[in-house]
């Protein structure tokens, strides 16, 4: 497990400055650099040693069985497993006689650095070899923002002390050997050498290896190309074979000279082009790339960075971990959607192979809220490419005896691959969840070509979903039966409130944007008696009550389940899905993941505020955060309840998930949901952001540790920039194109208008404590933040 505090707490740089072979799996998550579109781990340049070696292309994916020991109708058939593809970064470095390797000879000296204004990875290292020679080498890397098939290193070396003979070989290599896999099923399956040799070239200094997966029929074409600077007499040779290629470059170094290496490394992948198209792609790819060079790729990306930050950026003072935290949560949201361009956001971005590289409901639920305020084009790119799968939803749908589109609880191409209903295509609420990012997205962007193109079906297709799952019962009322919500602790269960909730908003969603689109929505079929449908079932939907305990039960019937016996539940015996059988787990009162809390988030509107402060408490004490998906959202509850510094906790464990690996598994991959819930829980949480309508609403509110937390928000044209303090808010406008612009907005329930010449300064009103203390099962209570002498 990484070290508490193995990085050193910085603004802008996670730091690392000693080696530390047991955490290396850890460390190339935390250190792996993407854009959406290729991800490289942040694997030492020399390939050995490794934790996970992993290059990744999005949506290049091998498809395998999905064995069952009884199969049953509708269950999916095959996995897709995200390919460890033909491996450019590595560059290997032999030391007189001696290949560079830390774990042999001496590891003088050694530093990388994740730089999130550069957007690049950097490595120091001073090394003496068993024979005694010593070499300094720096490497930086990158993938770039804004060329988004490339990535390159710049490789320095140069001898300490006398001369040497060193030389390089900077490699492609497809099929490289993985480690096998652990029983945990939150890994990924291994593929043995998943790719088939096409085609190989030599050419210029560098090489093009072309290789084609055997099931999922895509073709890859990855190509490196070098500039070499250094003595006069070098020698540069390239060769390549079916699985690797090389460039080999070999000098003699006399003290204060140095061997300079830029490598381009390109990558084409698809499953229609053709192998020669494929090759021009990646030529053209390393082309564009040499043109910028590697000062003007380094440009470009802190340009592009700049840019980002300078929209985005979270200020936090009071707590200088979770304010380097929620940068380098950002900075890994940016990394996984920037370039995605109508390819999924998986869990774990491109940084591991952890859930076989699937996308799930995080992405519309947890990423994509923050980037609709960050990056919104990002978010109609990654619901464009929903919408490019509807076909295969509604196929789906159409096998469970469904209307509309039931959409994969996890996937890389659009099909189902969840090999276990209950976990799995039971948790129907992803199309809710889609059709409020939709609804989200739209609001605050007003992008009305996108809701004509693609929001308008997604929503009329789910509605049609949630109309044909549910059901008036003899009374009128509407239930959805047989779901799984986001617990996956209770399974398949009725009227689980946060589906219910989520449904209602999006049948309403879908029939005012019916209307609004009379003439796209009648030639999908909706007429009026469709959306008088959508609109009954919405206002009779069912929501369970529990008069004596005067709480939601989560799904019908929960609160009177038996209670699960934490006292009894030793802490080694977390994630409880490892150590006990699922049928316990689904018929007691033991929480996975925030489920009803997840409700009082995104339909806060559907709760009082009694309600909300007896919920939290009641399902703070059953709910054990098996799920990196869940402190975020107890901290957003935690603050509205007025349990600022529980809420402070929670944020610590969601910005902290994998620089502290709290939850042990960060060497598949960093935690995507959970590092957006940073923001999450800063905007939402201390800032009290709610966006049920297209006025926003604030009710800011800070813990006691923390001095100040200033945010930007992209709204239409406009750029709001709150700033909070203890006792008094700002907010400002900035960047229109209007100098007249308005924006409208709620602080604590009072209607404000912000003009750009005229930022507000409001007083946060006093803390009224809505609810009782709240309380953890035993053992389960998050890492306190606030300081000892304070509450
Ligand atoms: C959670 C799901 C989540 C998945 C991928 C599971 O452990 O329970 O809600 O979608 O991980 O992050």
């Amino acid at each position: 497990m990484i070290r508490e505090r193995a990085y050193p707490v910085e603004p802008w740089h996670v730091r690392e400055t000693r080696l530390d072979l047991d955490v290396l799996a850890q460390s190339e998550s935390v250190f792996a650099l993407s854009n959406g579109h290729i991800g490289l781990r942040g694997n030492l340049d020399e390939g050995d040693p490794h934790g996970l070696p992993g290059t990744y292309l999005n949506s290049f994916f091998e498809l395998r069985p999905l064995p069952y020991a009884e199969a049953g109708f509708g269950f999916p058939e095959s996995g897709q497993t995200i390919v460890n593809v033909s491996n450019g970064k590595l560059i290997r470095l032999l030391v007189d006689d001696e290949p560079f390797d830390v774990r042999y000879g001496e590891l003088v000296d050694h530093e990388r650095v994740l730089d999130l204004r550069a957007g690049t990875l950097q490595r120091t290292v001073e090394w003496r070899s068993p024979a005694g020679r010593t070499v300094r080498i720096r490497s930086t890397r990158l993938v770039s923002f804004t060329q988004r098939s490339v990535a390159a290193i710049e490789y320095r070396v140069e001898p300490v002390g006398g001369p040497m003979r060193l030389i390089v070989q900077s490699e492609l290599v497809a099929n490289e050997q993985l480690p096998s896999q652990s029983r945990d099923p939150r890994v990924a399956a291994v593929l043995e050498s998943p790719l088939q040799a096409e085609e190989r070239l030599v050419h210029g200094d560098g090489g093009l290896l072309i290789h084609r997966t055997k099931a999922s029929g895509l073709r890859l074409a990855a190509q490196m190309s070098h500039e070499v600077y250094g003595p006069e007499r070098k020698l540069i040779g390239t060769e390549a074979y079916e699985d690797w290629a090389r460039t080999t470059v070999t000098c003699v170094l006399r003290p204060g000279e140095q061997l300079r290496m830029v490598k381009y490394v390109a990558y084409g992948w698809s499953s229609r082009r053709s192998r020669p198209a494929l090759r021009d792609q990646v030529g053209a790819a390393i082309a564009g790339a040499r043109f910028s060079g590697w000062d003007g790729l380094c440009a470009e990306q802190r340009d592009y960075l700049d840019t980002f930050w300078d929209d985005s950026d979270v200020r936090v003072e009071g707590d200088p971990e979770v304010q380097q935290a929620v940068r380098f949560g950002l900075f890994h949201v940016l990394q996984a959607g920037a370039r995605a361009e109508l390819r999924p956001i998986a869990a774990k971005g491109l940084t591991g192979p952890g859930y076989d590289g699937h996308a799930f409901w995080d992405t519309e639920t947890f990423v994509l809220p923050v980037l609709t305020y960050t990056l919104p084009s990002a978010v109609a790119s990654a619901l464009r490419w929903r919408h490019s799968t509807l076909h295969l939803a509604q196929e789906r749908a159409k096998t469970l005896g469904l209307r509309g589109a039931a959409f994969p609880w996890r996937t890389i191409r659009g099909q189902e691959t969840s090999a276990y209903w209950p976990a799995g295509t039971a948790g129907f609420h992803i199309a809710a969840d889609i059709a409020d990012a939709v609804r989200r997205y739209v609001q605050a962007t007003g992008d009305t070509q996108f809701e004509r193109e693609v929001g308008l079906e997604l929503l009329v297709e789910t509605a049609r979903l949630w109309r044909s799952l549910g059901h008036h019962d003899r009374h009128g009322r509407f239930h959805i039966d047989g779901v799984t919500g986001p617990d996956e602790y209770t399974a398949v269960k009725n009227d689980n409130v946060y589906t219910n909730l989520m449904a209602q908003r999006n049948l309403l969603a879908a029939a005012e944007a019916a209307t609004r689109y009379g003439e796209e929505a009648w030639r999908l079929g909706v007429d009026d008696e469709e959306t008088a449908a959508w609109r009954d079932a919405a206002a009779d939907m069912y929501i369970p009550w529990d008069e004596e305990l005067k709480v939601h039960p989560q799904v019908e019937g929960f609160t009177r389940y038996q209670e699960w016996d934490f006292v009894d539940t030793p802490p080694d015996q977390y994630p409880l899905l490892l150590n006990y059988p699922y049928f316990d787990l689904y018929r007691k009162q033991v929480v996975k993941q925030a489920d009803l809390v997840l409700a009082m988030h995104w339909r806060g509107d559907a709760f009082t505020d009694e309600e909300k402060a007896s919920n939290f408490a009641y399902y703070e004490r059953r709910t054990v955060r098996d799920s990196s998906l869940s402190a975020c959202t107890q901290a957003v509850l935690a603050a509205e309840v007025g349990q600022l510094e529980l809420a402070h906790d929670y944020l610590g464990e969601a910005a902290l998930m994998d620089l502290h690996d709290l939850n042990q598994n960060t060497r598949d991959g960093v935690h995507v949901a959970s590092l957006a819930g940073a923001w999450i829980a800063l905007v939402a949480g201390f800032g009290g952001l709610r966006d049920h309508s297209d006025v926003l609403c604030f009710k800011p509110r800070l813990p006691s540790r923390l001095d100040r937390l200033e945010f930007s928000l992209r709204w239409r044209t406009l750029h709001l920039r709150v700033d909070v303090r203890q006792h008094e808010v700002t907010y400002a406008l900035r960047g229109s194109d209007h100098p007249d612009a308005v924006l409208e907005l709620t602080h604590h329930g009072e209607l404000l208008r912000v003009t750009c010449d005229d930022p507000v300064t409001v007083p946060v009103p006093p803390l009224r404590l809505t609810g009782p203390q709240p309380a953890q099962p035993d053992g389960r209570a998050p890492v306190r933040r606030a300081t000892e002498s304070e509450p």
